[in-house]
């Protein structure tokens, strides 16, 4: 065990109701103005947008709204909602939506209480905010943890990065697995994807062996890989949509990393190919996983049986990893970089800018060259 401190900021209230008894209860002494933060429009069509509102209204409150935060939120959209939060001097963030939408409103919610340029502190200056505005999350597509934690993913499209920005983690959160039924199937595996990529990078980062967070990762890997096939059988299984939120908060809210270090390669590599390409961030994992850990196989054999045995049942290390990949396809999740939407073509040289700009992890099982991660990415195609 590593030294450590924790605490924990975030309350969760889960499943029925569970909007309406956070509203009450945490918005009822909060000042009068409440931003509702969403994105490009799901939460309209559902809803929820609408019974979210018509709660603040009956409590008094002024909303003002914040729209059109999209997928891979931009650094831009966070300095345009901090304006906005600004002049109409906002109390309180609720945040409506998934990752996107709940990292974006964490920057928004410090920018908006410093007149210092958030990327130039905490990338310059190696500082990190110390006041925001209040704010919760209710989440309505699941799998990134972001509701529990206070980092937030954001592309800065001047710099072509995208990467972890710290700020606070969000005061509550909902999760009502019925505000997830309507996210498009392909989604809802991209996102349950990204959970156990989760417990698979903090896992595969050099710990103990006998570190108890390793133990809580292959238990939140099984959960995740034994609901996920339940969603592949019956897409609106509630309560395995249920398991999964749980699954999803427990991989990001800290729990699995403390006392231990992690990997996170993957991650790197896929929030700098997302940089560069805007492509959905569980399909760009799926993409990379695999390919990664035939990479560093050799390097974390005892890792690579233990995970074979626990998670997939299977007794060697390459019979793991082939049941890994065996499992992605399972899913439909895409295996080749061709086959991600991006907005621009995955070229050599594209992939050559990616490898040379990706943060590189120093404590997993084996530390990769610039020139390791392009091969990877070669591979990948
Ligand atoms: O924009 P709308 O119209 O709402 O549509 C969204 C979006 O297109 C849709 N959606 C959300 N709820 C819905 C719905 N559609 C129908 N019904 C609903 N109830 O889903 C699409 C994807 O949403 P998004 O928020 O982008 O997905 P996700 O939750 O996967 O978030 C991805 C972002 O989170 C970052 C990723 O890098 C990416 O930027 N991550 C954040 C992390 C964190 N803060 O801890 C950790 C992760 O590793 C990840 O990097
Ligand atoms: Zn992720």
């Amino acid at each position: 065990m590593n030294d450590f401190m924790y605490s924990y900021p975030t309350k969760v209230y889960f499943g029925k109701n569970s909007a309406s008894n956070a509203i009450k209860s945490e918005l009822a002494s909060a000042g009068k103005t409440i931003m509702l933060a969403y994105g490009g429009g799901s939460v309209k069509k559902n809803g929820i947008y609408d019974e979210i509102a018509e709660m603040l209204c009956k409590m008094g409150k002024k909303v003002i709204d914040f729209s059109g935060i999209m997928p891979n939120p931009t650094y831009a959209k966070v300095q345009e909602g901090a304006m906005l939060a600004k002049k109409e001097q906002v109390d309180y963030i609720l945040a409506l939506g998934g990752g996107s939408v709940i990292d974006c409103c964490k920057i928004v919610a410090a920018q908006a209480k410093t007149e210092q340029d958030l990327w130039e502190m905490e990338f310059a200056d190696r500082n990190i905010p110390s006041n925001a505005i209040a704010m919760g999350a209710i989440v309505t597509a699941s799998g990134t943890g972001a509701e529990m934690n206070g980092g937030a993913v954001i592309t800065n499209e001047e710099k072509k990065t995208k990467t972890g920005m710290l700020a606070f983690a969000p005061r509550f959160a909902v999760l009502d697995p019925v505000y997830t039924l309507s996210v498009p199937r392909m989604q809802v595996i991209s996102g349950a994807f990204d959970t156990l990529s989760h417990a698979m990078e903090t896992y595969f980062g050099n710990s103990d062996p006998d570190n108890v967070s390793d133990d809580l990762a292959l238990a939140v890997m099984r959960n995740t890989v034994v609901n996920m096939r339940r969603l592949l059988a019956d897409i609106n299984d509630l309560q395995a949509r249920g398991n999964l939120m749980w699954d999803s908060a427990m991989a990001e809210n800290g729990i699995l990393k403390v006392g231990r270090l992690t990997d996170f390669q993957v991650h790197q590599i896929e929030h700098q190919l997302g940089a560069y390409t805007d492509c959905n961030h569980g399909q760009g994992l799926a993409v990379i996983h695999p390919v990664y850990y035939r990479h560093i196989l050799a390097a974390a054999k005892e890792k690579f049986t233990r995970f074979a045995k626990e998670v997939f049942g299977t007794d060697t290390a390459e019979d793991g990893l082939n049941a890994f990949t065996a499992f992605i396809q399972e899913c439909g999740l895409p295996t080749k970089l061709s086959e991600l939407k991006s907005t621009v073509e995955m070229t050599p040289d594209l992939l050559r800018q990616v490898a040379d700009t990706c943060n590189i992890i120093q404590c997993n099982p084996r530390v990769l060259s610039r020139d390791e991660i392009y091969e990877i990415l070669c591979e990948c195609i």
